[in-house]
């Protein structure tokens, strides 16, 4: 998840672009960049061989990134008639300045910014490379610069019914069209050529994009025009906003914003209603950063999964860097995290043990490496960590490396300090996350190592192919029906006002449904400071049980699972001794709606996937409940996003 920022016209345009990275900062840190584009000298005659060339800068800091372009902007000529700006979170490319955007064309004329993944950036930079292009970085994204060049350079050849040279407006347009129609996967896009001053062309498909402009812009006024990627980058510069649909390219200059098809076809683009002020814009709209983010996990699991998929409909994990024999090699696989992350593991256990027929330990990175683990070169340790900075998960997957276990990272920052130790890596792609309990990158970690489950099922050729593809169908509707229960939200506040007074849960499920109700029991007690025990439900007997009486409140998770009846059985027990029951359950079960008290619906399920789906209402209730009592969810009492000491 990247951001983008554009202007043109006006006195100020770098210090829009910087500004607008600073409100974009939440998108990524991992570096900063603006390319301006120059008044032509007085002397130069039109044309884009005269086009001066385009001053660029970069810095990659970390979290430091925009001082650092701050510092180097400072020098920057003034006068600027457009420029665009990024600030990065690295997918395709590690953290550093070459890696950094904007990324220019082998003439230094056209500069690009681009949030999304460009799934075939491979084959066109192979072909790019071909035709004698020079590639400068590592990015998905500079193929899409040197393609907007070659377009370029074909529409400025003479065609043999016309005398004289095609003028220049339109042109990058034109270009930006025809190379969106080769790009695969999602994009938002900002480009500007030294040939065309004064213009912006951006283009998008599933990224966000939102244009901005003064009034008087819109009607064909002389006002800067803007765009972004989201709205709170240009609040206050922008009094409307107006929507890019997928497939649509828009020119933006001064005064005047002019929006086509793929195909070059005319559209109005529709305008946008925003009445908030800045803070509620930096959260998008939501009340904090926890709702946000539970709201960004559709995009959190489509980003997740794309480009994992060949258009055979085979699966490429291209981060791996362990070779497919040394893999089918692996005869056991443990997985160490903590947190969240744990429970993100403990639900791919299921899956690669079913899947894959491998056998799957799963341990608290803190008791991993002092209990004396046997691996060898034929065990994969799998180190899940959203920030890659746990330093209990580090420490455990060092020492399984110098045990000679090959290590896999599952880790939401692209070169965290796990990913550096690891053989191979694997990124969820949820962008950053600001409140401190795990969300988005909760449910991009699912997603990931159902992916991972699904590979090593591949390669063992212990599936069919076309069962694989049939599960990756499944996993890929997971974003609607993450959306779905989402739109839910109300009922399960209702369901929270219900239990606003109570101090003591019991969180139940079986198979998949255990880790489900850990992580929903987690999110109790870190957000709503309640006391609330996560127990297997058929172990309940063994003891847990003698703590139920009446008014106990028992959560379930109770969608039809591989244990339903089991399940509902378990239920049944604690009923009977007069506790409370709250059950989340499948869209129209009747049975399970007529053994609670209240109900959780949400969509049914692949089984070994549903805990993407069934988690969802249990994040949102303990979210509701924390909220009723007035907490800040986004930074809970005692806890740390990151936890770097032992
Ligand atoms: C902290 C956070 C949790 C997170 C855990 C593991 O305790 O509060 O939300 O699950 O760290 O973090 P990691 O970055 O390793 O996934």
């Amino acid at each position: 998840m990247c951001g983008i920022i554009g202007a043109t016209g006006g006195e100020d345009v770098l210090d829009v672009l910087l500004d607008g990275l600073a409100r974009l900062e939440y998108r990524g840190y991992d570096s900063a960049g603006v390319a301006l584009e120059l008044p032509r000298p007085a002397n130069a005659t039109s044309g884009p061989a005269d086009g001066v060339p385009l001053w660029r800068a970069r810095a990659a800091s970390g979290t430091t990134s925009l001082d650092e372009l701050r510092k180097v902007a400072h020098v920057a000529p003034k006068g600027a008639l457009a420029g665009i700006g990024h600030t990065r979170w690295a997918t395709h490319g590690r953290p550093s300045e070459a890696n950094a955007h904007p990324h220019l064309d082998c003439t230094a004329t056209v500069a690009v910014v681009h949030n999304g993944i460009v799934e075939n950036c491979r084959e066109l930079a192979e072909e790019l490379i071909a035709s004698g292009h020079e590639l400068a970085s590592e990015t998905d994204t500079e193929v899409v610069a040197h393609l907007i060049e070659g377009e370029l350079r074909r529409s400025s050849e003479p065609a043999l019914d016309r005398t004289s040279q095609v003028g220049e407006e339109g042109r990058l347009a034109g270009a930006m069209r025809a190379v969106i129609g080769r790009l695969r996967g999602s994009f938002a896009l900002a480009a500007i050529w030294a040939g065309e001053p004064g213009t912006i062309v951006a283009a998008r498909r599933v990224s966000p994009l939102v244009i901005g402009a003064a009034d008087s812009a819109v009607a064909g006024g002389s006002s800067q025009v803007l765009l972004a990627s989201d709205i709170p980058a240009i609040l206050g510069r922008a009094r409307r906003f107006l929507l890019v649909e997928d497939d649509q390219v828009a020119e933006l200059r001064p005064g005047s914003v002019a929006v086509t098809t793929v195909d070059g076809m005319p559209v109005d683009p529709p305008e946008l209603r925003v009445d908030w002020d800045l803070d509620a814009a930096l959260k998008g709209g939501f009340e904090d950063f926890m709702s946000k983010e539970l709201h960004e996990q559709p995009r959190a699991l489509a980003d997740t999964l794309l480009g994992r998929v060949l258009p055979a409909g085979t699966l490429a994990l291209d981060e791996v860097r362990i070779s497919d024999d040394e893999l089918r090699e692996v005869d056991k696989v443990f997985v160490v995290a903590c947190g969240s992350s744990y429970h993100a593991g403990l639900v791919a256990k299921y899956a690669i043990e079913h899947w894959a027929r491998l056998p799957v330990e799963i341990d608290i990175a803190s008791e991993f490496r002092y209990r004396d683990p046997v691996l060898d070169h034929r065990t994969l340790v799998v180190g899940v960590s959203q920030s890659g900075e746990t330093l209990d998960t580090i420490q455990a997957v060092r020492a399984a490396r110098q045990c000679g276990a090959k290590v896999l990272a599952v880790s939401n920052v692209v070169d965290s300090s796990m990913a550096r130790q690891a053989d191979g890596v694997l990124y969820t792609r949820a962008g950053p996350e600001v409140g401190v309990a795990s969300t988005k990158t909760y449910l991009a970690q699912l997603a990931a190592l159902d992916i991972l489950a699904l590979y090593l099922a591949q390669l063992r050729g212990i599936l069919y192919p076309h069962e694989v593809r049939r599960l990756l169908d499944d996993l890929g509707e997971m974003p609607s029906l993450v959306e779905e229960v989402l739109g839910r939200s109300g009922d399960v506040l209702a369901v929270a006002r219900s239990q606003r007074n109570t101090r003591d849960f019991f969180f139940l499920g079986r198979h998949v449904g255990y880790p489900v109700a850990l992580e929903g029991a987690l999110k109790a007690k870190e957000l709503a400071y309640v006391r609330a025990e996560a127990y297997p439900a058929g172990e309940l007997k063994h003891g847990p049980i003698a703590l139920i009486e009446p008014g106990t409140v028992v959560v379930g998770v109770a969608t039809r699972t591989r244990l339903w009846e089991k399940m509902m059985a378990n239920i049944a027990e604690v009923r009977s001794r007069g506790a409370t029951v709250v059950l989340v359950a499948n869209d129209g079960d009747e049975e399970a709606g007529a053994m609670a008290d209240s109900v959780l619906w949400v969509p049914a399920a692949n089984p070994l996937l549903a805990p993407l789906v069934d988690v969802v209402p249990l994040q949102l209730f303990a979210y509701h409940l924390a909220r009723l009592s007035g907490y800040d969810v986004d930074r809970p009492r005692n806890l740390a996003k990151t936890v770097t000491v032992e």
